[in-house]
């Protein structure tokens, strides 16, 4: 009888040990910090993508310099990535950097790992030696890390520092879960969204912490069942859906839910927005936030259907359509007086929007928390402050 389980417990090792190991030092890689490692690495991934058998490449403790890498499938079996203590610097100079992709990209694979690792785009360097600062033309520096087309998979534990232009974009990706992300460049940098996921569907994001100097997650056109929890968020402008409708012809997001999250010292908390004068419809449903935390947040709830950073015609309308909208228990401080504004369009006014339980407190000396609406009629439940619609411009 022992022998049996003994035989049961061993034949449960080998199993759970069964994935090829393919360590990029045996395909030279130096982890100096100085040799180039990208060839090293792309080498061990091939060799690992087309075994036919569950693999993992791994990534020893050191400092890898790598370049632009492009990480393709279709792999025959699974494929991990075990880069627990590794660490990952880009170039100083930001012409080894190929402008036409990002920094670090994942393609076309479906059953895929990534655990561990921590991504030092060293912006702040690069962008000294780039005079970018005197030129203003610092947009040709992708630091970033890409999921292109990634299926079945789950990302864990990666971290990445001190770097401007950072961010990590999700591309028709398809059940992803990312958890343990953490994310921190400086709350000056430009358009270094956190997280940014378009046209995905089954992501989930979960237990990051994010800092940054723009959206810590963003949610573009074409996304479905997006979950995003636990996350923490800030300095940065908060989590966003949008925006939408700049373009011709983008697809539904539909099904996105904002739950457990924690906002501190930014620009917006949560918010949906959506650019006036779209040249197509669009539609934006089934959006729910739920159980969020604002500290010193400047407009902790916001739909904006007028959002309009340069170039556009505000007097033309959004034609993206809202609907089954919920805040529900979203509490803590607000920056500004307006705690919540609802500003939809006249053209395609919000509908099934709901607010409860909403405890958010001003500390200005112009008085207390207020909220506006343009185009919705809140259905409004439990205790409510400010209380909805204070100011209706519509
Ligand atoms: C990030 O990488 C993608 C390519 O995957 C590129 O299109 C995009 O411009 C990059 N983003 C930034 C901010 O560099
Ligand atoms: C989603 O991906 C995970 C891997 O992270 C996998 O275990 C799971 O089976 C996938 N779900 C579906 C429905 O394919
Ligand atoms: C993603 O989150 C949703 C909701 O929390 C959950 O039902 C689903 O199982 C999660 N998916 C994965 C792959 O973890
Ligand atoms: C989210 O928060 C609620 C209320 O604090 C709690 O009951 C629930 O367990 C939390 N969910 C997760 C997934 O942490
Ligand atoms: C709140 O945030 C603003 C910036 O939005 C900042 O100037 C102010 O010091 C913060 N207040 C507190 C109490 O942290």
């Amino acid at each position: 009888m022992a022998g049996i389980w003994i035989w049961m417990l061993m034949m449960a090792m080998v199993a759970g040990n069964h994935a090829a190991v393919f360590d990029v030092k045996s395909y030279g890689a130096k982890a100096d910090g100085k040799s180039d490692d990208s060839k090293a690495i792309l080498d061990a991934w091939k060799a690992a993508c087309n075994s036919g058998q569950a693999s993992n490449v791994l990534i020893p403790k050191g400092t890898y310099m790598v370049g632009s890498m492009i990480m393709e499938g279709p792999c025959k079996a699974p494929i991990t990535i075990e880069a627990n203590k590794a660490r990952f610097v880009a170039p100083i100079n930001p012409n080894q950097l190929r402008a036409r992709n990002g920094w670090i990209n994942f393609v076309g694979i479906d059953r895929f790992g990534l655990q561990g690792g921590r991504f030092d785009g060293q912006g702040e360097l690069a962008w000294h030696q780039n005079n970018c600062v005197g030129t203003g033309k610092c947009g040709s520096m992708p630091i970033n890390l890409s999921f292109n087309r990634i299926t079945n998979a789950l990302i864990h534990s990666i971290t990445s520092y001190d770097s401007k232009q950072y961010h990590i974009d999700v591309l028709s990706c398809k059940n992803v879960t990312f958890r343990s992300i953490r994310i921190s460049a400086p709350d000056q940098s430009l358009n270094t969204d956190g997280i940014h996921i378009v046209r995905s569907s089954g992501i989930n994001v979960t237990e990051a912490d994010i800092k940054t100097g723009d959206d810590c997650v963003s949610v573009g056109d074409g996304s479905q069942q997006v979950n995003i929890e636990k996350v923490k968020c800030g300095p940065g402008h908060g989590i966003a859906i949008g925006s939408l409708g700049k373009y011709n012809n983008e697809e539904p997001v539909v099904g996105v839910t904002v739950k457990n999250c924690t906002i501190t010292h930014t620009m917006s908390g949560v918010r949906v927005e959506t650019w006036p004068a779209s040249p197509s419809e669009g539609v934006a449903r089934d959006l729910h936030f739920q159980n969020i935390v604002m500290n010193n947040v400047s407009t902790p709830i916001s739909i904006d259907q007028e959002y309009c950073p340069y170039k556009c015609d505000k007097k033309v309308p959004s034609r993206v359509k809202i609907s089954d909208v919920s805040f529900d228990d979203i509490r803590g401080t607000s920056a500004s007086k307006v705690a919540v504004r609802l500003r939809c369009s006249s053209a395609s006014p919000c509908e099934n929007v709901g607010l409860s339980n909403i405890n958010l407190a001003y500390h200005g000396s112009d008085g207390k928390a207020t909220s506006e609406c343009a185009n919705v009629k809140p259905k409004v439940t439990g205790q409510l402050f400010p209380p909805a619609c204070a100011v209706s411009s519509a």
